[in-house]
């Protein structure tokens, strides 16, 4: 079985697909982190994230670096996006992305692109959204946790750039599949969030 699960940052797409592996023992992959990799890369070696030639470089990243927490700061996270749309970054990423997609047995692979574009055959596609004011206060308050010193209206026009950016985008922009089921987290905790995601897997596979 293999499951999508897309959406923008700060929607819960990374903590449900967690779950969604945990609860149906499948592997899962966080495609997220692989563009975060290539940007941080990016930035060790002097580049330019908005270069094609340099972002493509960057994807050849060493193993080790996707193990570095800095990957999960939100300065990684906008470059991220800045790399994610050049073609030669997506094409060089997509087979890896793909190989663990299809390896047996299934598994669940959450991103932006993967029920469109890695995994269209996907048996479960989950598009996990929330309103700008909830994913901010979200995102603000795992910042504020980490101890990282950060206004709610920075926080909030980061993560409007980064939307445009993702939505936007020439090639594989953020969207839903058109056989995707859309859960919106606006108003649910995170175990509500966990419990109707493994109900849609549940349904879809009965
Ligand atoms: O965790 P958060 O949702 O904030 O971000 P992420 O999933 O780690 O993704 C970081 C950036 O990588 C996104 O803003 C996208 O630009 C890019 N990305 C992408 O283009 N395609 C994916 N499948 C996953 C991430």
């Amino acid at each position: 079985m293999i499951v999508a699960v897309d959406g923008p940052t700060a929607s819960g797409k990374g903590t449900i697909a967690k779950a969604i592996a945990a609860h149906f023992g499948l592997p899962h992959l966080d495609s997220g982190l692989l563009y975060r990799a290539v940007a941080r890369q990016v930035v060790l070696d002097g580049g330019d994230p908005g270069d094609p030639a340099d972002a493509g470089k960057a994807a050849a990243f060493p193993e080790e670096l996707l193990a570095d927490p800095i990957l999960r700061s939100e300065s990684v996270g906008q470059i991220a996006s800045v790399v994610s749309a050049h073609p030669e970054v997506r094409a060089l990423l997509l087979r890896r992305q793909q190989d663990f997609a299809r390896q047996p047995g299934g598994a669940v692979l959450d991103g932006r692109d993967i029920g469109t574009v890695i995994a269209p055959d996907a048996d479960v596609k989950i598009f996990v959204t929330a309103s700008v004011e909830a994913r901010a206060h979200r995102r603000w308050l795992e910042m504020r946790e980490r101890g990282e010193d950060v206004t709610l209206d920075r926080i909030e026009g980061e993560l409007r750039s980064r939307d445009a950016r993702d939505q936007g985008r020439a090639i594989s922009p953020l969207r839903a599949a058109d056989d995707a089921v859309t859960l919106d987290t606006t108003a649910l905790g995170r175990d509500e969030a966990i419990a109707q995601a493994i109900r849609i897997v549940e349904e879809k596979m009965r």
